[in-house]
Formats: C-alpha cells, sequence, structure tokens
C-alpha cells in the first residue's frame, strides 16, 4: 500500500499551485507527494517540484488523502478509475467546481471521507481564496486538514456547509472576472483621457491591488474607506453619483445572485 500523505489526480495548473505552494510553506514534503496525470509535458513540469509523478491514476490514488484536481466534466470517469484503490479511510479532497459531494461519494462508492473545496484563480499566484466544506464521513480534522492546504497554497481559507458553495461560487469563484471587468472599464476610460493603455493598466491594477491590500490590512468596512476618499463635491463624489444614477451596485448584485442560481442548475 502506497505510503504518500497525498495522491494528486490531475497535474494541471491548479493542481501546481496547491503542490508548489503547500511544499514552499513546508506543509508537506516532496518526498509525501505523488502526482498522476496523462500528460507527460505536465508531469515533467509538476517533477520539477520535486514530487514523484506517474500516469497511473490508481497509484495515486492509494494515498494517504486523495486531491481531485481534474475537470468537472472528466470527473465521473475518473471516479469509475479510482474506486477501488482509494482506502476505505482516505481523506478524499475534491477542487472540481460544481461536482457535490454526494456525486463524488456515489463515484467512489462510499469509499474515502469527502471534503470539496472551491477555489479561485489568484490561488495560481499564491492569494486564491477557497471555500472548505465538508462531506460524507468526513471529521472535523479533514476539513481544517483541507483548510490549511488551502492556506499553505496561499491566501485565505474558510469552512463553511457545502449548502453555501453556490455563493462561493458566484462571489469569489467567478469574482476575480468581476475585478478584471473593473479593470477593463479603469483602462478604456484611462485611455480615453489620454493615458496610454499600458500605463493605464499598471496603474488600475496596482489601484485595485493597494485597495483590497487597505481593505485587509486596516479592518475597516468598504463603505467607510470609500467615504474617506469621497470629499464633498470632488472627483470620486461626482463619479459615485454616475455608478449610483446607472443603478450599478444593484446591477452587481443581481449579477451575483443569477450566477449563484447558474451553479446550482449546473450542480
Ligand atoms: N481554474 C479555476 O479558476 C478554478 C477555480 C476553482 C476550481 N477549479 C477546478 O480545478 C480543477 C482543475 O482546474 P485546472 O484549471 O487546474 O485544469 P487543468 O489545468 O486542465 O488541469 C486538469 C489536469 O487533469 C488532467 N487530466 C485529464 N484527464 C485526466 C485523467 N483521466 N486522469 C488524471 N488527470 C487527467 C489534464 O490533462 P490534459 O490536459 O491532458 O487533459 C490536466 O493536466 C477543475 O475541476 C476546476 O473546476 C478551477
Amino acid at each position: 500500500m502506497s505510503d504518500y500523505e497525498l495522491g494528486v489526480i490531475g497535474a494541471g495548473n491548479m493542481a501546481e499551485a496547491i503542490v508548489r505552494g503547500a511544499l514552499g510553506a513546508g506543509f508537506l514534503m516532496p518526498t509525501q507527494v505523488i502526482a498522476a496525470d496523462p500528460d507527460g509535458g505536465r508531469r515533467e513540469v509538476v517533477g520539477h517540484l520535486g514530487v514523484t509523478v506517474t500516469d497511473d491514476n490508481g497509484e495515486a490514488a492509494a494515498a494517504r488523502r486523495v486531491l481531485l484536481a481534474v475537470k468537472p466534466q472528466m470527473m465521473s470517469d475518473v471516479l469509475a478509475d479510482i474506486a477501488e484503490h482509494v482506502r476505505p479511510d482516505a481523506l478524499v479532497i475534491s477542487i472540481a467546481a460544481g461536482v457535490t459531494c454526494a456525486t463524488l461519494d456515489e463515484g467512489l462508492g462510499g469509499r474515502g471521507r469527502i471534503v470539496r473545496v472551491m477555489p479561485n484563480t489568484p490561488l495560481l499566484v499564491g492569494k486564491g481564496a477557497s471555500a472548505v466544506a465538508a462531506g460524507m464521513r468526513a471529521r472535523s480534522e479533514d476539513a481544517t486538514w483541507a483548510e490549511k492546504l488551502c492556506v499553505a497554497a496561499g491566501g485565505l481559507g474558510v469552512k463553511l456547509d457545502e449548502a453555501l458553495m453556490d455563493a462561493v461560487t458566484a462571489v469569489s469563484g467567478s469574482g476575480p472576472a468581476y475585478v478584471f471587468y473593473l479593470i477593463e472599464a479603469m483602462v478604456q476610460a484611462g485611455h480615453r483621457e489620454g493615458l496610454d493603455t499600458d500605463t493605464a493598466l499598471r496603474l488600475a491594477t496596482e489601484t485595485c491591488a493597494g485597495a483590497a491590500k487597505l481593505l485587509a490590512e486596516t479592518g475597516e468596512s468598504p463603505a467607510e474607506l470609500r467615504r474617506r476618499v469621497t470629499s464633498k463635491g470632488g472627483t470620486t463624489q461626482a463619479a459615485i453619483e454616475i455608478l449610483d444614477a446607472a443603478g450599478v451596485k444593484d446591477s452587481l448584485i443581481e449579477a451575483i445572485r443569477v450566477a449563484a442560481e447558474r451553479s446550482r442548475e449546473l450542480g
């Protein structure tokens, strides 16, 4: 039986980011990790982290803990492929968007203790926001281990009920796209006002990163920080009045509600 602490199924971008972060933080040692992927190129990239790589999913699935990091549409085939190799008492963590704990449990024929994680793409640069939900047979220490893995990979990990995963998907899963959308608009506007695109992009990007850091580090509410930038009769007030008149905040709230609804439908 395999002695690996973590077996990764699907050594793609997200898995690489998680393993890289966990190794960098000292949460796992390279010798404790085995990663399986059919793509030799991916095995080579992840192999450079010092972990064992294989094209045999069964070998990785026999580890004490298993990280399922394949695309959601591949999941049912992968579960059928690995079910007999998964230890009955293994911790099985899935990061596949929209694949429920019940689906994972059914696919594995009731083997393993299931935990579902919803990360987002900033995890690729060590600044993810990940939600962790305990599923069938999972003990509280299982969700805690998954949360620690997310934090080691970089960024935030929060434990919550699986019923809230659609809300998480809508807020933080799709969330980076809302921020990029805002940056696109800032760049277009900056360009129209005479800035070159590259300068506008660098200013807008750093502004979003800096505003998020200010929010996180001061502990102030976003409303209060916005109030502090908005002097009466000034430029920010003129801009916010246009956004309010156009109902931009209401549109964002409605967009996120629809994203959550879509997540429930896909699930
Ligand atoms: N990216 C995000 O924003 C995000 C956010 C939250 C959750 N997730 C979830 O994270 C998971 C991975 O996403 P990703 O962006 O890292 O995708 P990815 O880069 O495509 O990684 C998936 C890897 O799995 C491999 N694979 C395909 N079939 C396999 C099989 N039968 N057995 C083992 N490995 C197999 C793929 O190889 P091939 O390329 O050869 O097919 C690929 O290397 C997805 O389920 C996604 O829903 C992603």
